[in-house]
């Protein structure tokens, strides 16, 4: 079969005078990916599906893969010299790395792990803020989202792709096995301002505010309705994946705040999910809000601080905050 030629992503790098220490973060990264996507593909097969007795901060029991995937991505980094800091979804306090490392470096090491039972897409989240000297360790990582240096996913779905931004437009890379490289398929990105594409866990409808409930409403009465147009819906339950189709296709991906205990900031996590997803959305010319601000605009005041998270096509974004006004 004949292979398309794409430019690589280390030639990337170099085109893009991408910082050297920068750039060696990310290739370690990355090379932990794809080392997570091959242990991924022999999952069933080797028992590494299934629980753990063991719960994150986010009081979430972990997957076997969970736990795995984040060691592999946090004995990777600690290695390189240029990581100071460590945060993750499934580490409960900030490991310290290397003391003289410029970055720190925050990463959702698994993302839609119910789906691995399933043999759904995951995904790889990752964020890379620069490390301040001062202060305790968690310093570094409750800096706003607009301090990310570097913002990318790896979706583990029919090809493995690499979605990143150094803040100047987004880039779908797509691994090539054979050569155990990410090669360019799509630079950058633009997500259409316009849509009628939803993505939502509409099992939450008893437990949404009542003014983002009417929003959701008037998508569902389709071309009859207020906003005389059919609506589609898409949901996979693994934010990677529905991000994913939202950047290439357009679409607005939804998980507000509810009434549930857990979800009364909103279920996905602000360091781990929500800001390097705004950053990369932001830089396809999309919008990335929580229920009225930026999401790149707050400050966390917590590791594992939960948002809601409303973000895709900016036309679609607005509409939805009208409503919830
Ligand atoms: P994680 O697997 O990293 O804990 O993230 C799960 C998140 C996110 O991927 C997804 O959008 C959301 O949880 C799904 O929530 P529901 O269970 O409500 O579908
Ligand atoms: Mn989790
Ligand atoms: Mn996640
Ligand atoms: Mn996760």
């Amino acid at each position: 079969m004949n292979s398309l030629h794409f430019k690589s992503f280390e030639n990337f790098l170099l085109s893009s005078a991408i910082e050297l220490d920068l750039a060696s973060v990310v290739k370690d990264i990355i090379a932990a990916c794809v080392d997570i996507s091959g242990i991924l593909s022999h999952s069933t097969i080797e028992g590494l599906t299934g629980s753990v007795d063991q719960q994150n901060s986010s009081g979430e029991t972990q997957k076997q893969l969970d736990v795995l995937s984040n060691q592999i991505l946090k004995d990777k980094l600690r290695l390189n010299k240029s990581v100071k800091f460590i945060a993750s979804e499934e580490e409960n306090n900030v490991v310290t790395a290397a003391p003289a490392g410029a970055y720190a470096v925050a990463f959702d090491p698994l993302d839609g792990s119910t789906n691995i039972d399933v043999n759904g897409a995951v995904g790889t989240i990752f964020s890379i803020l620069p490390a301040l000297n001062d202060g305790h360790p968690e310093a570094s990582f409750l800096q706003s989202g607009n301090h990310q240096l570097c913002a990318g996913y790896v979706l583990y779905g029919p090809a493995t792709q690499l979605v990143i931004t150094f803040g100047k437009g987004t880039y779908i890379f797509t691994l090539q096995a054979e050569a155990n490289m990410f090669m360019l398929t799509d630079a950058k990105v633009t997500i259409a301002k316009q849509t009628s594409e939803f993505s939502l866990n509409m099992a939450n409808t008893r437990y949404w505010k009542r003014e983002f409930g009417n929003y959701v409403q008037h998508l569902l009465d389709g071309s009859g309705g207020p906003r005389q147009k059919s609506y589609n819906m898409r949901w996979t339950g693994a934010m990677v994946a529905d991000i994913h189709r939202v950047i290439c296709r357009g679409g607005i991906f939804l998980y507000p705040s509810d009434k549930r205990e857990k979800v009364t900031s909103g279920k996905l996590r602000l360091i781990y999910e929500a800001s390097p997803m705004a950053l990369i959305i932001e830089n396809c010319g999309g919008s990335a809000f929580d229920e009225r601000t930026s999401l790149l605009s707050i400050v966390p005041t917590s590791l594992h601080q939960k948002v809601p998270v409303i973000a895709g096509s900016t036309n679609e974004v607005h509409t939805c905050l009208n409503y919830m006004e």
